[in-house]
């Protein structure tokens, strides 16, 4: 049976700054079937070779039209009328049986409209094995808006159906957490507060709001990247063992543990970067956090007394997403060596923009010296790809086209992210005015009175 991705937002962002480009990428590479079309849904009024020229405007990685434009397909609709999604289920239907599969890359407002569009006319029925669905963030505004979209949500599909999408669970070295956890004797014994000192979760950004305004004025840093991305990362570091590496296994232990963080309320920072109140879209004298800092502690056995620091902003420095793991350090062993500084290990999980390993430990000076030195072993994860490395949305889409959802984000763990999210909204917290990074990190460092990173 042929596969019918039917996207909606074609004209937007998303569209043109990931999703056309994973297209083209896994076409490129064969990985789609070979009947396979990609239905393109908005509301401008284009014909197919209209809105490949404007797409070619707006995307500026280099892509192969030859091999993708013959698998795209335009389709123009309002997306509140009942009658386009009848339109659009005798569009698709003259194409002959197909997979159905729907992409809402549309604000969040519209995800009930399309919901109900597409099943009211029976593109998808709940239940049916051939009809999938797949949102965007954000999922609600906190957890009472997220209940009601996912209440929504359940009436018209299966929640083995629905898809939901936090784009680092795409990304290769977020995926290779696991497996640097549980495939190495060395780090899995160590995996716990013996062992770890802290853990950093790091995503800097060095560009502003951009013309997101209208959207990011009414999220901020809390809700559009705590709540989906760090927490998605600190869960895989700190869930344990799960039975197995199907679908729900991993998601189940990400589940208990996001359940167990316990949120240091003294130790949440709010930053909004100079110059954001004259961004465009932004409101006057908004309060939106543009930079987080805050340490939390998952209260399971494995993490007593552990911190996990969450830190990211906008206008910072530099873009870079890490994780750094700090381990204890070994004073048993330091009476050994008098007078001479011994480091403590430290592992770092790149994730961008250079995916890779680095640890930090001590060795021997090399030659007729017995002093220690600290080295680096680094181990760089896309320096011998050859040829295409796949990008966080190519791997994602290529999921949610063969069905499995285990790189998606369960409701259960967007329900526990939000929980979070909104106990520390409710402990007001105003943002301060940073001018780049070392200004937040002074502020931060000021306010919580310890040297902190
Ligand atoms: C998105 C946020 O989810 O993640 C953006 O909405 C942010 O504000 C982006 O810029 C960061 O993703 P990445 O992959 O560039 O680190």
């Amino acid at each position: 049976m042929r596969t019918y991705l039917a996207i909606f937002g074609a004209t937007g962002n998303l569209m043109y700054k990931k999703l056309l480009p994973a297209i083209a990428a896994l076409q490129s590479n064969n990985l789609l079937d070979l009947e396979t079309k990609i239905l393109c849904i908005g509301r401008a009024n284009h014909t197919l070779e209209s809105y490949i020229e404007t797409a070619k405007t707006q995307i500026h990685s280099p892509i192969n039209w030859d091999k993708l434009s013959p698998i795209l397909e335009y389709f123009r609709m309002e997306f509140d009328q009942v009658d386009s999604y009848n339109n659009l289920k005798t569009y698709m239907n003259g194409n002959g049986d197909s997979k159905r599969l729907f992409y809402l890359a549309v604000a969040p407002e519209l995800f009930p409209i399309i919901a109900e569009g597409i099943s009211s006319v029976q593109l998808i029925t709940k239940n049916d094995a051939f009809g999938r669905i797949v949102f965007e963030k954000p999922f609600g505004e906190d957890l009472k808006t997220a209940k009601a979209i996912n209440t929504m949500l359940w009436k018209y599909f299966d929640e083995s159906q629905i898809y939901r999408v936090d784009h680092y669970l795409g990304k290769e070295m977020i995926q290779n957490i696991l497996v640097m956890r549980f495939a190495n004797k060395l780090f899995e014994n160590n995996w716990n507060s013996l062992a770890i000192e802290k853990v950093t979760i790091i995503a800097k950004e060095t560009e502003g709001v951009m013309n997101r305004g209208n959207y990011y004025d009414h999220v901020g840093a809390l809700k559009d990247m705590i709540q989906s991305h760090l927490l998605q990362m600190a869960a895989l570091i700190a869930m344990e063992v799960p039975k197995s590496f199907d679908v729900d296994g991993i998601r189940e232990e990400k589940v208990k543990v996001l359940k167990q963080i316990k949120v240091d309320h003294k130790a949440v920072i709010t930053g909004q970067y100079n110059g954001y109140l004259s961004e465009k879209n932004i409101q006057l004298n908004s309060k939106t956090e543009t930079a987080v800092f805050m340490k939390v502690y998952f209260e399971t056995p494995r993490w007593k007394g552990v911190p996990f620091i969450f830190l990211t902003g906008k206008k910072f420095n530099e873009k870079r997403s890490e994780i750094i793991i700090d381990f204890e350090d070994n004073t048993v062993q330091e009476s050994l060596w008098p007078n001479q500084e011994i480091v403590k290990n430290q592992l770092v999980i790149r994730v961008a923009p250079d995916e890779g390993v680095t640890f930090r430990m001590n060795v021997k000076e090399h030659g007729l010296s017995n002093m220690i030195q600290k080295v680096e072993m680094d181990y760089c994860h896309d320096c011998n790809v050859v040829g295409n490395k796949p990008e966080a949305y190519e791997r994602l889409l290529l999921d949610f086209i063969r069905g499995n959802s285990t790189l998606f984000t369960r409701w259960d763990e967007i329900e526990a992210a939000w929980k979070i999210i909104d106990s520390i909204k409710n402990h007001v917290i105003e943002p301060v005015i940073y001018q780049d990074f070392e200004g937040f990190l002074a502020i931060v460092n000021s306010i919580i009175k310890e040297e902190t990173l």
